[in-house]
């Protein structure tokens, strides 16, 4: 039995409200939950009908902590993705990045209970779009629910990696692109304690 959606938000001020959380209790969320959460995925619009998306639920604690720390050492032969990956010109901000993947004590998926890693078929140009948008479903849904998530790209190389796919369960032609984790959020960050710059309007004719 899937449990139902909390409706007490509409869909504005779940936009407006949903924010990466970074901080999470050590309560674990329902498997029912989860389920709901990859059936909203699924309701994404997806391009010619493909429905591209296949999903893995890791809850594993001890997988997830050795996804981090691979995650990790990747990242620290990496050292020009910092700066090449951030805003341009933020190099202090890359600099703080690299900082906390050198320090032991950090776990990219920052102890989240659950990863949910949304992986696509190679059914043609569109299959990206695809996940990100039925990622988006799921954050949205998860934050209406007071749940917690953030994307966590920096899982994407290692959940790619031809051994971590064995384990997981996906096949060769599948490929990993959207990994979500989710819990209950310890803290959250205000809404507006993440700014965005008004929209460039470029036309509008
Ligand atoms: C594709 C993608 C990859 C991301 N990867 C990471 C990541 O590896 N680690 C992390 O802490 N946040 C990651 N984020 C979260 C962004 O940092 C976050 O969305 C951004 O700072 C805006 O903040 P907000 O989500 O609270 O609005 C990622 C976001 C996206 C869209």
């Amino acid at each position: 039995m899937h449990q139902p959606l909390e409706r007490s938000l509409s869909a504005l001020d779940v936009i407006f409200t949903r924010r990466s959380v970074r901080a999470y209790t050590s309560k674990q969320i329902e498997p029912a939950t989860s389920r709901s959460l990859l059936d909203v995925a699924v309701h994404a619009p997806t391009a010619l009908h493909a429905e591209p998306w296949a999903f893995v639920v890791i809850q594993d604690k001890a997988t997830l902590a050795r996804y981090s720390a691979r995650a990790k050492g990747f990242w620290a032969q990496e050292p020009g993705h910092y700066r090449d990956l951030h805003a341009a010109g933020d190099l202090a901000m890359a600099e703080a990045f690299a900082a906390r993947f050198a320090s032991p004590d950090f776990d990219i998926f920052y102890d989240a209970g659950t990863l949910i890693v949304i992986c696509v078929k190679p059914l043609g140009p569109f299959v990206a779009a695809d996940a990100w948008l039925a990622a988006e479903n799921l954050m949205l849904a998860a934050c209406a629910l007071g749940l917690g998530t953030c994307c966590i790209g920096s899982a994407v190389p290692v959940l790619n990696s031809s051994d971590v796919k064995v384990e997981l369960g996906i096949p060769p032609e599948i490929e990993a692109i959207a990994p979500i984790i989710v819990g209950v959020p310890a803290s959250r960050p205000a809404p507006a304690a993440v700014r965005r710059k008004d929209p460039q309007i470029l036309s509008w004719t």
